[in-house]
């Protein structure tokens, strides 16, 4: 490896208070795209609670320094550097006056002021801000805003900032100006602005204690009829904050703002939200009901932020689940809620298991690699390598875990008392569970584990009944297994783990659950066990049958459970489990070692074969009339590639889809009358409708198709596809025809329908920016052959007039979906995908380190593969870490290397 100096750690260990605070800052912007004068006025004073420091340390980067006043008057002693601007012997309170010039037009990074489309944005988290403004650009200093905009008003009519507009009005030479005000304090990174040629869909409503609000949805003009989903989301989050938590919208105003150039989904700057265009616009021609999903989620998080994360903020980014993992939680919840109320405990599940697929997909690999950290990390170089799915989805766990285990009401006045607490104030994960603990009169301090341990624990489970007795013990033992490296150094002992779990007799029912000590059963028939010691063991008494355990209900943990069903208490947890997440866990459970023993065959070239009880389980729950749409979609979709390649000792990504393809081609022929009876049924003609029962039937006919594309004579799914393909009033059915005609002919190369759809697709969307990311993805994600290898079909689709690496969303839908999302035509035993992989990682590191940061993963868990692959592997990293500049690629690069 290269001999370069180690990049500067920042310790979680080593944070000191800053030495001096800002109260207030008003700022002035001459908005000229290649030279933006920004004035920015504060006033400063020392911090009586940090030690004497004479200088002044103010960050900045890529900034041209023009001047420096105290108190009105020119300050010499003003040093621009590197990283920021050094003031020299300040006096204990002053006013500064800082000017300097930034180039929003060339700033392809997208952090700071960056113009897209020829309009204005901001993006300040989580250290963007400093490219703005000379600043204490962390997140426990907070200060109220005043922001004056001036720019040309033809080219810029609409001028934004955070807050309330106090004046607008015009200047001479053809320019405006725009004078808004934030009353409430806040850092810096929640700062914001845009300027440029929008429209805004507008509603006005009434919040809980009457107040009224405007609400605006600003997109560019050609957008609007893609807004009203958008605004829905808003309005049912506003309210779903006051009805479930009792928070209300604080500010008279609230803006979303979409731009097609955008690092990560949105971004919650206080009263002008800042989202990517894929998580607001929608109609149901462009977007599929995933979309709409997506767009009431990520609506809801921005939104929700507005109190948990802006109100209450984070002391230091090592508290960044602070915010995230919360609000992930809310959003979830709020999701949950949306599709079934408090109570349709199935249709909740539909979300549960979605949520909880991704995080055993992606959080669980993060936490067995080079990756792995803590929810609050201990270290990190560079900031926004740790955006990180442990920090918010396994933050999310984390938080759900303080709900199992006080109830709603329990959970609700631990929220209550954190705001009482903490509101204005920049906080931490301790403050947030100690306000938990207190309003529930519990101690916590053996939770803090859950804070502080990365790694994904395991729990193993034995089990014993005692006819005689009526007695069923559960013994339960928790550990890491043989974890990462990275996560091992943190392990310190045991956790509270909430285990969830019920107990089904032989009639399929769930049976009365009393614990050895308790005078009588309780109503419920799920009990939340407090587990706390490395090994405890639980026992239920006045058992008169042997029963089957249902583990870890709903995932009350995030957890791996170790038991050893047999395939037959599999097939009869997904017939009867009362618990629906556990339902759809126990056919999982059942795929995944069928598939991982195939997989086992298929890389040693043994012949595959699939068990027709097998076979029959699945056949149950496809026909069974009682279970929702919705769900038996999820029930019958296989685990994915990445995460079976992950469950191996060895991944052996060609073995796991060469297994993969095999149970599905096998479903399908099996099963084929079924499948078009299912794929008729669940037909959904006249007008779309965006409802969460709509959309299961849809998803579950889409299903049907996709395993109908894998029959040996597909000619009947090719005629089904090509129809519906033509017939489709909306994106959903639209995208899913296509993506079956490209499978039903991947062995052959393609069949016309196939390539005449995908010509129809590109010219009826050409001007539907989301659209066209959709045609690049279904291309790099689909199955290929030996013939006609995916790669070849990316490298031509690259030149494609289309593409455009500068903006994430286009690069994302091309080149992360085939190296993240295509895993066996990515992992081409000739290392082909690795040499691509190493020139658009060095390509995009020059000019968006964080996109390019995110493309450097896909190769971190390159030691779990098998030799061949790995030696490509890590060929392709010592390649980019010889040429890498940025600190965010590099740290990628070089854990993975260590
Ligand atoms: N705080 C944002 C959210 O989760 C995340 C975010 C948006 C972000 N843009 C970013 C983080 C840019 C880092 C860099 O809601
Ligand atoms: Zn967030």
């Amino acid at each position: 490896m290269a001999d370069t100096a180690t990049p500067n750690v920042i310790r979680r260990a080593d944070y000191a208070p800053p030495a001096f605070l800002i109260d207030t800052v008003a700022l002035e912007f001459d908005l000229i795209p290649e030279r933006t004068v920004v004035r920015n006025t504060m006033r400063v004073r020392r911090n009586p609670d940090a030690s004497h420091a004479s200088n002044f340390e103010l960050m900045g980067e890529q900034l041209e320094f023009v001047s420096a006043t105290i108190d009105g008057a020119p300050f010499a002693q003003a040093h621009a550097h590197e990283h920021g601007l050094t003031l020299d012997n300040v006096p204990d309170s002053f006013e500064l006056t800082l000017t300097s010039i930034c180039n929003p037009a060339e700033n392809t990074t997208l952090s700071g002021l960056y113009v897209s489309g020829g309009n204005f944005f901001t993006q300040c988290e989580a250290e963007g801000f400093r490219r703005i403004t000379y600043f204490l650009d962390r997140p426990d200093v907070m200060a109220t805003f005043t922001v004056t905009l001036r720019a040309s008003k033809a080219d810029y009519p609409v001028l934004l900032s955070n807050g309330n507009l106090l004046e607008e009005g015009d200047l001479p030479d053809g320019r405006h100006f725009a004078r808004w005000e934030d009353p409430f304090r806040k850092p810096s990174y929640l700062f914001a602005l845009v300027a440029g040629k929008l429209v805004a869909l507008e509603e006005r409503v009434k919040s809980g204690s009457g107040k009224e609000k405007l609400l605006q949805v600003w997109v560019e003009p050609h957008d609007l009829d893609k807004t009203r989903h958008a605004m829905d989301s808003l309005i049912n989050s506003i309210r779903w904050d006051e009805s479930r938590f009792g928070l209300e919208l604080d500010l008279d105003r609230f803006m979303i703002v979409a731009v097609s150039d955008f690092n990560m989904g949105a971004m919650e700057n206080k009263g002008l939200n800042i989202f990517n265009t894929k998580y607001v616009l929608a109609n149901p021609e462009t977007a599929t009901d995933t979309d709409f999903a997506n767009i009431e989620a990520v609506v809801g998080h921005e939104y929700f932020h507005n109190w948990t994360g802006n109100r209450v903020t984070c002391r230091d980014w090592f508290q960044l689940s602070l915010k995230e993992g919360l609000t992930v939680f809310r959003d979830q919840e709020f999701s949950a809620d949306m599709a079934g109320g408090a109570t349709d405990e199935a249709a909740r599940a539909t979300k549960r298991i979605e949520d909880v697929r991704v995080l055993r997909q992606m959080q669980f690999a993060e936490d067995a690699g080079p990756m792995a950290h803590p929810v609050r990390p201990e270290s990190y170089v560079e900031i926004n390598n740790f955006y990180t799915m442990t920090v918010y989805e396994k933050g999310s766990e984390v938080v759900r875990m303080y709900q199992t285990l006080f109830g709603r009401d329990g959970f609700r006045k631990g929220m209550d008392l954190y705001f009482k607490r903490h509101d204005g104030q920049a906080v931490t994960c301790d403050d947030f569970r100690h306000a938990l603990a207190d309003a529930n009169g519990r101690d916590l301090a053996q939770f803090e584990r859950w804070y502080s341990q990365a790694g994904t624990p395991r729990v193993s489970v034995r089990t014993q009944y005692d006819a005689a007795q009526q007695r069923y013990s559960v013994t339960l033992t928790q550990g890491y297994g043989d974890t990462a490296p990275a996560a091992r150094e943190t392990q310190k002992g045991p956790l509270l783990i909430p285990f969830a779990i019920g107990l089904i007799g032989k009639d399929g029912h769930d049976l009365a659950l009393q614990l050895e000590g308790e005078t009588r059963a309780s109503e419920a028939t799920t009990r939340v066990l407090e587990f706390t010691q490395t090994e405890q063991t639980f026992t239920f008494v006045n058992v008169a049958q042997e029963p089957l355990p249902s583990l870890l209900r709903n995932f009350s943990a995030p957890v791996i459970v170790e038991y050893d069903y047999s395939a037959d208490q599999l097939a009869f947890l997904l017939a009867h489990d009362s618990d629906p997440f556990n339902r759809w866990e126990a056919g999982q459970r059942l795929a995944t070692r069928e598939l991982l023993t195939l997989a086992g065959r298929a890389a040693t070239g043994v012949p595959l074969q699939l068990d027709d009880s097998v076979v029959a389980a699945f056949a149950r729950v496809l026909t069974d009339e009682t279970l929702s749409p919705a769900f038996r979609e999820l029930a019958l979709m296989l685990p994915s590639e990445a995460y079976l390649a992950e469950q191996m000792a060895e991944s052996n990504p060609a073995a796991v889809h060469a297994a993969r393809q095999f149970v599905r081609k096998r479903l399908a022929n099996a099963l084929r009358a079924d499948w078009l009876a299912v794929y008729e049924k669940h037909r959904t003609p006249g007008a779309y409708e965006a409802t969460p029962e709509a959309s299961g039937h849809r998803a579950l006919k889409n299903l049907a198709l996709s395993y109908l594309a894998e029959l040996d004579d597909p000619a009947e799914a090719v005629r089904l596809a090509s129809a519906q393909y033509d017939a489709a009033n909306n994106m959903t059915d639209r995208s899913a025809a296509l993506s079956a005609l490209l499978n039903a002919s991947a062995a052959n190369g393609g069949s016309v329908e196939a390539h005449q759809a995908l010509d129809d697709f590109y010219r009826r969307f050409e001007k539907e920016p989301l659209v066209i990311d959709k045609w690049f993805a279904l291309q790099a994600t689909q199955r290929g052959s030996a013939q006609r290898p995916v790669i070849e079909i990316v490298r031509k689709l690259m030149a494609h007039p289309a593409f455009n690496l500068k903006n994430p969303n286009r690069a994302r839908s091309l080149i992360f979906s085939f190296c993240a999302a295509n895993p066996a035509q990515f992992h081409a035993e000739d290392g082909s995908g690795y040499a691509f992989w190493a020139e658009q990682v060095i390509a995009l590191d020059a000019i968006n380190p964080q996109v390019a940061a995110r493309l450097a993963r896909s190769l971190e868990l390159w030691r779990r593969f098998t030799p061949t692959l790995r030696d490509g592997m890590r060929a392709a990293l010592e390649k980019v870490a010889s040429q890498v500049k940025s600190r965010d690629v590099r740290e990628i690069v070089e854990k993975a290397l260590a």
